[in-house]
């Protein structure tokens, strides 16, 4: 089985710490979708996997029918699963399209987002990278929009480094989960400062 394909068969292990990442991100997503208006809540997930933390977070929301946008993932095997997982769970408005991540080309129909995944990227990219995507966000998210994103805190941990760059950025801090019991990190910041128009650039890419 591809390597990535595998990679998700952690969130069906009891106790897991992607399972416990997992219950933290929807939680966050869902917080995120119910703080927006009444009306379209447009979402874009990087790097999307198989869906999981959309799926978690919002099958059978009430607001579920509001959520519009698209899950980027480049593995096409996830890429069906996630496409599966999605029409399980009503998510009507969201579509998966497999394509590169790190090609902000590709986001094109589904920015400005109000509400934006980078789950499961940071710890696979090197900082330069990571940097250059952070500071990238406000071209692919709508005024006051909500980033969730991940990162491992193993040593060296850089969740440090990352949040001040999301400062740098423009965007606040709304919480920062590092669960004890795991070496996980799970960030939540809103861009306060303004969007910018998007341009064509990569932000990063997966080694090998
Ligand atoms: C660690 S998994 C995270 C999946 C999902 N975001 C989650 O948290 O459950 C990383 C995913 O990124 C995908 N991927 C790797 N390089 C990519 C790229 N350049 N563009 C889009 N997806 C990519 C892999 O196929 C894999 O599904």
């Amino acid at each position: 089985m591809d390597r990535w394909v595998a990679w998700h068969e952690a969130y069906d292990v009891a106790g897991s710490a992607l399972g416990r990442r997992l219950s933290l991100v929807a939680r966050h997503i869902r917080q995120a979708v119910e703080a927006l208006p009444p009306g379209e809540v447009r979402l874009v997930s990087l790097c999307a996997g198989q869906g999981h933390d959309v799926v978690r977070a919002l099958a059978g929301h009430p607001r579920r029918g509001d959520v519009r946008g698209g899950l980027v993932e480049l593995n096409p095997t996830n890429a069906g699963i996630a496409r599966e997982r999605i029409a399980g769970a009503g998510l009507d408005g969201l579509r998966v399209v497999e394509a590169d991540a790190g090609d902000t080309g590709n986001y094109a129909e589904f920015v400005p987002a109000d509400v934006v995944l980078v789950c499961g990227v940071f710890g696979n990219i090197g900082e330069e990278d990571i940097r250059r995507t952070v500071l990238a966000l406000p071209e692919l998210a709508a005024p006051g929009a909500t980033v969730v994103w991940t990162r491992h805190r193993r040593e060296p941990d850089v969740t440090g480094r990352i949040r001040e760059w999301f400062a740098e950025g423009g965007f606040r801090e709304v919480a920062f989960d590092a669960p004890p019991e795991h070496e996980i990190g799970v960030g939540v910041h809103q861009l306060v400062g303004p969007p910018r128009p998007r341009t064509t650039q990569r932000l990063f890419s997966f080694p090998g």
